[in-house]
């Protein structure tokens, strides 16, 4: 069966590789891609999906959603990690686009019209999706699912000691999403940052003639320098396209089911995913977390996707 989804998004390199994953899958309808600010401010973000699909030229064009300034005083984004440009500084030319709708109108249109279908897949801060509540009161019965990376089950964050990167761009909207009755899978950091990548990564990736081999190979090398020089990493992690994974190839994660919540006011905890570990306790589960995953079959499957 082929799932149709909305992939929300704020390319950003592993978000990229993400969207090649999913735009030449058989077995995913990409009704659209919508653009939100984190990795890089909104309008870039905006820009680089209307980019990623003009370089991937894709057997299906999805609708593209503008990104907007989220509303978090703190908010940095992490172009130190994917490059003044957000796509590893390629230098890819970009026709203007002509004027975009709103992504939280794009995300609402089309659930709206087909309601129980469409999966909204969020690899970026939850904003959109959050406004997307707020602007349409029939938005939660009639959404199918969404699926996020972001957060982190152990307690220990990317950006600060506790909070993850998406989460902690926007941590309002994350507990708007969270205390929403949606159907919730959450691929937090613990999983996602399993799945390491060497540079034997870039000898397996498709060959140069075509137009996702040209792309991804003008993309990911940026990414091993950024993890070297930024982090001291001699890997990499491609964090999206691991979450991502989680909706084609299921069986190569183990979920459970769980009571989860945003710290929004923690001086160092803000952005923070907690969750109720006490087996005593029976707090309602409100998300499904990814807990396991089959970490060399889920690198393979990811490298042998970007070939599909
Ligand atoms: O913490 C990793 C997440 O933050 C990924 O989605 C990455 O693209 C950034 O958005
Ligand atoms: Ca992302």
């Amino acid at each position: 069966m082929v799932r149709r989804i909305i992939i929300d998004c704020d390319p950003g390199i592993d978000d990229s590789v993400a969207l090649v994953m999913a735009l030449f899958s058989r077995s995913l309808d990409v009704v659209a891609i919508t653009a939100v600010e984190g990795n890089v401010p909104a309008e870039m973000a905006t820009r680089n999906v209307q980019t990623v699909i003009e370089q991937l030229d894709p057997p299906r064009l999805p609708r593209i959603g503008a990104a907007t300034a989220n509303d978090n005083a703190d908010y940095r984004d992490a172009c130190f990690i994917h490059g003044r440009d957000g796509l590893g500084e390629a230098g890819f030319v970009t026709a203007d686009h002509h004027q975009r709708h709103l992504s939280e109108k794009i995300i609402c249109d089309e659930v709206r019209a087909a309601p129980g279908e469409i999966g909204i897949v969020c690899l970026g801060p939850l904003t959109n999706v959050a406004r997307a509540i707020q602007r349409d009161p029939h938005f939660v019965e009639n959404v199918g699912e969404v699926v996020m990376m972001g957060g982190s089950f152990n307690g220990i964050g990317n950006v600060t000691q506790t909070a993850e990167f998406n989460i902690h761009c926007d941590p309002e909207s994350a507990w708007e999403v969270f205390h929403a009755p949606i159907k919730k899978t959450l691929i937090p950091l613990d999983i996602t940052s399993q799945v390491q990548f060497s540079l034997g990564l870039i000898d397996s990736l498709p060959h140069e003639s075509t137009s996702v081999g040209r792309f991804l190979h003008r993309v990911i090398p940026y990414l091993f320098r950024s993890y070297r020089q930024q982090l001291g990493l001699e890997t990499i992690q491609i964090h999206d396209a691991v979450a991502l994974l989680q909706l084609m190839e299921p069986e190569l994660f183990e979920l459970e089911a769980l009571a989860g919540d945003v710290e929004i006011k923690g001086e160092l905890t803000r952005g923070m995913t907690v969750f109720e570990k006490r087996r005593s306790k029976n707090a309602p589960h409100n998300l499904e977390v990814a807990r396991v995953v089959a970490v060399s079959a889920a690198r393979q499957a990811v490298i042998k996707r970007l070939h599909s």
